[in-house]
């Protein structure tokens, strides 16, 4: 298993962190430990396992998130995704949506610490990989304070390697899963109080981090912050977490380095029958203040849909952008 810490993390995104999205991240950091979509069991259970949870080993270090609230099947899932080589399993104990709350699961959780804790432990007697649990501070007129303290107690007792904790409360009646990430507000100091009372478990903070220098301040009081949104639409941010979270060297001098070096990909994927555009969807953001930085993102949503974009179109989307790391030296050189 390829060793990881938790400082940063790249959220779990349904229909955006799949597999394409997770290996272009994982060019732009190898630190950062990222998260597959949420899966629910009956999907791992029943459907196209290859499709479903298959991944490269290039994304290690790589969680997976289930959904579910039956502890057998959670266990066997984890099971499973173990033997798929997951690095670690995380339990969804944060999604709002009604199609999750019939299943009673995701967030509605919130109001069940015991039966997550049964989950917990379900899985953990089931795998070696470390498992954890993603949760808010509550939901509906559940008081924060009580609501999420029970939820790490029954986490902790079940042996959570780790909590991630969406740091505001989820509404389950009358918000969009959208609305539920913005209107209800946001309370970090909550999450430091967590952590000050439960100093040995690792917490991760998430929600509403917006750059690096924003998650290394909350790193003054937490183990680990996990970006979303951020990550996702803006992932040239990505390339500066190995220097400054890990001291560590950027894997590429510029984005348009790193998404140079996707093309070889893109080629194996387009090959096997992928759209380009499945891949390529998730690079619109890459450039940031960068002359061409539009003209890249027209080229990839005109040309990249069209039935046969291959490879090419990617190059030639690159082609619009100027790198100033090494352009700019090509043509001083
Ligand atoms: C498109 C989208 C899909 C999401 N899907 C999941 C999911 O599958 N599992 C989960 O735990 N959270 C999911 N979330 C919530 C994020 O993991 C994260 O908690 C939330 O976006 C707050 O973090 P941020 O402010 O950094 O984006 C999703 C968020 C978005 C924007």
């Amino acid at each position: 298993m390829t060793p990881f810490d938790r400082r940063l993390c790249v959220a779990p995104m349904m229909e955006w962190t799949d597999r394409h999205c997770r290996f272009f991240h994982r060019l732009l950091t190898r630190r950062a430990l990222i998260y597959t979509e949420m899966v629910t069991t009956g999907a791992v259970l029943r459907g196209d396992r290859e499709r479903l949870i298959g991944f490269d080993p290039f994304e290690h270090p790589v969680a997976i998130q289930l959904g579910g609230c039956d502890p057998r099947a959670l266990a066997e899932c984890a099971r499973i995704a173990e033997n798929f080589g997951y690095d670690e399993i995380n339990l969804n104990v944060g999604c709002p949506s009604d199609r999750v709350q019939e299943g009673r699961f995701g967030a509605c959780l919130m109001a069940e610490p015991a039966l997550v804790g049964e989950c917990v432990a379900a899985m953990r007697a089931a795998v070696a990989v470390p498992v954890t649990v993603k949760c808010r501070l509550g939901v509906d007129d559940q008081d924060p304070e009580a609501a999420l303290e029970a939820m790490t107690r029954s986490v902790v007792a079940a042996g959570a390697a780790a909590l991630v904790v969406h740091a505001r409360k989820a509404w389950l009646k009358g918000l969009s899963p959208r609305q539920n990430r913005e209107v209800p507000p946001l309370d970090h100091a909550r999450v430091y109080r967590l952590k000050a009372a439960h100093p040995a478990l690792p917490v991760v903070l998430n929600g509403g981090v917006g750059d690096l220098a924003a998650a290394a301040r909350h790193l003054e009081h937490v183990d680990g912050v996990m970006m979303g949104r951020a990550a996702y639409h803006e992932p040239w941010r990505l390339l500066a977490v190995d220097p400054e979270l890990f001291g560590a060297p950027a894997p590429f001098v510029s984005p348009k380095a790193a998404a140079a070096a996707l093309l070889a990909y893109v080629e194996r994927e387009c090959a096997r029958g992928t759209r380009l555009y499945a891949i390529a969807r998730h690079l619109l953001g890459l450039f940031h203040a960068v002359p061409g930085a539009r003209a890249f993102r027209r080229h990839l949503a005109v040309e990249g849909v069209k039935s046969g974009a291959d490879a090419r179109v990617l190059r030639d989307a690159l082609a619009l952008v100027l790198d100033s790391a090494t352009d700019l030296a090509q043509t001083a050189a």
